[in-house]
């Protein structure tokens, strides 16, 4: 118990020391890294003070790394790891075709079987096509929705986030695609139908991601998503859902866990089998904009929108792995084990708390209910960082956001250490938590 007197800065920049003096060949490549990449780094999610560590290969749900430290991964590689690292059907699908060629520059059989899958469990989705990353997923769907309506505009939430190009973490950033964005105010009925109604004319979509992830696993509130479906149907807005991350929530996503079905809705990370992917998919009469036999179709092009690994690996993900029983078991256990975490916190009576759904987590360390991106950031940036750095250093891999979400290969003996390891960072940091 040396820390429990120490407060928050303090007791990081003792974390931080353990975690360098552990890590010095990670430190090492970090250094060598910082020539030919700016910061060492080519995703900037990745990057967290003093230097991540390098991860050299996975097995089932378990990271090792670079100075041979083994982690259980509870990041899951911010939703698309959900199969794990080596999961057997995945690794058969892909050596399969790795044997029958890449590149082959024609439409493959396996885009079809997957598209067909897709549209079958995802009530909005009418007609699909691939892309390359959700991001990507998102800028196809803005274009599509511009051109649909004829109008400009697009409304996104503060502190939002549906890609390196929308990115309302805080504001805009500079680097956003440039269309006229309206930011309403997740869970906040009154300012968001007032913006909406004030933009009417001039706003083609609404995208919202029903459980914000980026901004720590945050579900939307039911009422104010059915007011974001009537009254965007009643202007002729579309409403787009981006279930980059969500629609690992149920069988049919984040739309049918809510029982709300949007007009559009963009996908990414697992569907992909854990291989580069995006999709973007929706009402057929907004698709049918993009069908390469009209005379006015719209461009979709992606050298590797169909690449035969991702074609393969999803399709065998979503046909013979995460099947419906599979979703609903897997978000159980993470509804469940949510709340065995918020027990843990609350016998301890230390600020902190879990919010999420399903299979994914978020921690944040206040009482305040948690209900906004705003709310969120009422946890510091150094608790964050001392809750990512104190479980990496216990052997458990996760996100410095707070972000956790559970891939299909957890073990028991994985959620109970994961369990113990969190039980004794709220000890040990009960006072520095509670003199924040
Ligand atoms: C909600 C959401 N939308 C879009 C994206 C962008 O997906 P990608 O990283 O594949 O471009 C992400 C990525 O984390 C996301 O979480």
């Amino acid at each position: 118990m040396a820390h429990t007197n120490l407060d928050l800065a303090n007791a990081l920049a003792d974390a931080k020391s353990q975690y360098t003096a552990a890590n010095p060949r990670s430190h090492e490549l970090h250094r060598k890294a910082c020539g030919p990449l700016p910061g060492g780094n080519t995703r900037t999610t990745l990057h967290y003070d003093p230097f991540p560590v390098v991860i050299e290969q996975g097995e089932g749900s378990v990271v090792t790394d670079v100075d041979g430290h083994d982690y259980a991964d509870f990041i899951g590689e911010y939703t698309a790891g959900l199969y794990g690292h080596s999961h057997p059907v995945i690794k058969a699908a892909i050596e399969k075709v790795l044997k029958r060629g890449l590149s082959l520059c024609s439409p493959t059989a396996a885009e079809a079987q997957l598209a067909a899958i897709l549209c079958q469990r995802f009530p909005s989705v009418e007609q699909i096509r691939f892309t390359n990353s959700g991001t990507e997923a998102n800028l196809m769907i803005a274009g599509a929705a511009r051109h649909f309506t004829g109008r400009d505009a697009l409304m996104v939430f503060n502190g939002g986030y549906h890609g390196g190009v929308f990115y309302f973490a805080t504001g805009a950033s500079p680097i956003n695609a440039p269309y006229p964005f309206v930011l309403g105010e997740f869970n906040d009925p009154d300012t968001t139908l007032r913006r909406l109604e004030e933009n009417a004319n001039r706003l083609a979509a609404l995208f919202i991601e029903p459980v914000m992830g980026t901004s720590g696993a945050l579900p939307v509130n039911l009422d104010f998503l059915k007011a974001l479906r009537t009254r965007t149907e009643e202007l002729g807005i579309l409403l787009v859902f981006d279930e980059v991350m969500t629609s690992r929530l149920s069988p049919g996503g984040a739309q049918q866990l809510f029982g709300i079905t949007p007009d559009m809705s963009s996908f990414g990370k697992y569907i992909g089998g854990g291989l580069t992917f995006g999709a973007f998919g929706g009402r057929a009469d907004v698709m049918a904009q993009f069908d390469p036999r009209r005379s006015d179709s719209l461009p979709h092009a992606g050298t590797f929108n169909n690449n035969v690994l991702t074609m393969a690996a999803g399709l065998a993900g979503m046909r013979d792995i995460y099947t419906p029983a599979v979703a609903i078991a897997h978000n159980a256990r993470g509804d469940a084990y949510r709340e065995r975490l918020n027990s843990i916190i609350e016998a301890l009576d230390v600020p902190a708390q879990v919010t999420g759904a399903g299979s994914m987590l978020g921690f944040h360390f206040t009482r305040e209910v948690i209900n906004t991106p705003h709310d969120a950031r009422r946890t510091p940036a150094d608790a964050r960082a001392l809750f990512h750095l104190a479980m990496l250093n216990r052997g458990f891999y996760l996100g410095r956001a707070g972000l956790a979400s559970l891939s299909l290969p957890l073990e028991q003996r994985h959620y109970d250490d994961f369990a113990e390891a969190f039980r004794e960072f709220l000890t040990v940091y009960a006072n520095v938590l509670r003199g924040m």
